[in-house]
């Protein structure tokens, strides 16, 4: 029978990983990756983590299971952290998952078991999102979200698309710090997203991934907190796999929020079934690093303190090349406003095999690049390269 299997097409950015490995060129530059990279072009671990980590070793009891749910006292704190003061007093369930990824893959799964049909993408996103819930049995339905030859949001198609969808349907919304545009809404966007939802009566799923990245950790949370204020029932897929460093700890949360403290049994029991059919318990290593930060105060303003020195490293970046770029591409200023690690560059695959070529410089022929894997000092020849095109 397994003779019979087809192979899987090959990711592209992990083959471009390879590609760029293989290539001896010197002054190689790779704007591929998904991870963030310092002025090194290392992927740290933080500060506060290591730190963590040793305590973890000298006090942690026993590496028993932690049971499906996970540990109350890291979904409370790290709820506390994305909602804010509007998750205060909530009536939430919630569930430490494997990454972001097994949160939006059980987000998607109790959709299906409280009988949504479709989930609603915006147009680009993260190409996972289909995957996930398509696997999980959602129908993708789309909304225009981002127009790459002018760089920006194209909100009134947003809005026309999902004034279309039925009461019901699931909307995805990154939280901020899209990926693959590094476009966001605006608060007045947010604000008029959010009275459709609730006019509609359509479930939000928030996607935030890359807290702390764009414009601060507050920031960041600013729309998923404004919509969380004004609907009776929301879920919110947490990843800290970017926020504190632990992409191969596997560490994130889903949550549901709802209108009705009474509802929150029956929805922990339901996440908790859907967790042990999917892989019985979490890893908890991870999430048990952020729960001692963020239940320690030194700890976690050394956590802050280097997650915000990493938001202006790819702040300044982006600046840098936005100044740079828009000398010849005036719509490359709209990198300036974007936020995050990511931006879509209007460029055919054409241009980007030739940059590869030609210059050694590796992205996908989506032409997204991350801020995040420029050093300070390349900065200039790259963009020089970018203008030879
Ligand atoms: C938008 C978005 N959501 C979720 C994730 C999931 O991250 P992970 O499963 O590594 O926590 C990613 C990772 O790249 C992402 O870009």
């Amino acid at each position: 029978m397994f003779d019979a299997l087809a192979p899987q097409p090959d990711d592209p950015l992990l083959a471009l990983i390879g590609l760029y490995r293989a290539d001896a060129r010197p002054g190689k530059v790779d704007l591929g990756v998904g991870v963030y990279r310092d002025e090194t072009g290392a992927t740290p671990i933080f500060r506060a983590v290591k730190e963590a980590e040793r305590r973890l070793v000298e006090t942690q009891p026993t590496k028993a299971y932690v049971g499906p749910e996970g540990d109350p006292v890291f979904l409370e704190r790290l709820w506390d952290l994305t909602a804010g003061e509007a998750g205060r007093g909530r009536a939430v369930a919630g569930l430490q998952t494997p990454g972001g990824s097994g949160a939006l893959r059980i987000g998607g799964d109790l959709l299906v078991r409280l009988g949504v049909k479709r989930i609603w993408l915006g147009m680009p996103t993260w190409p996972n999102h289909a995957s996930i819930f398509q696997a999980a049995g959602l129908e993708i339905a789309t909304y225009p979200f981002f127009d790459i030859p002018s760089q920006s949001v194209l909100f009134e198609r947003m809005v026309e698309a999902l004034s279309g969808a039925a009461p019901g349907d699931a909307v995805l919304l990154h939280a901020s710090c899209h990926n693959p545009t590094g476009a966001n809404l605006s608060a007045e966007q947010w604000r008029a997203v959010t009275d459709l939802i609730a006019a509609r009566g359509l479930m939000p799923l928030v996607d935030i991934a890359y807290q702390g990245y764009g414009r601060g950790l507050d920031e960041d949370a600013a729309g998923l907190r404004m919509l969380l204020a004004a609907v009776p029932e929301m879920l919110v897929a947490v990843s800290c796999s970017k926020s504190f460093g632990l992409y191969r700890e596997r560490t994130g949360a889903i949550y549901a929020a709802c209108g009705n403290a009474d509802a929150v049994p029956a929805l922990r029991s339901n996440l908790a079934a859907l967790a042990r059919v999917n892989y019985s318990m979490p890893p908890d290593h991870g999430s048990a690093i952020v729960s001692t930060i963020l239940g320690d105060e030194a700890l976690k303003a050394d956590w802050m303190a280097e997650i915000e020195a990493m938001r202006l490293r790819i702040t300044a970046i982006r600046e840098r090349l936005a100044a740079g770029l828009s000398r010849r591409w005036q719509v490359a200023t709209a990198i300036r406003e974007q936020e995050g690690m990511f931006s879509l560059l209007p460029l055919e695959a054409a241009d980007v095999l030739k940059l590869r070529a030609e210059q050694a410089i590796y992205m996908p022929t989506s032409g997204r690049i991350n801020i995040a894997g420029l050093k300070t000092a390349e900065v200039d020849a790259v963009i020089e390269k970018f203008l030879s095109l």
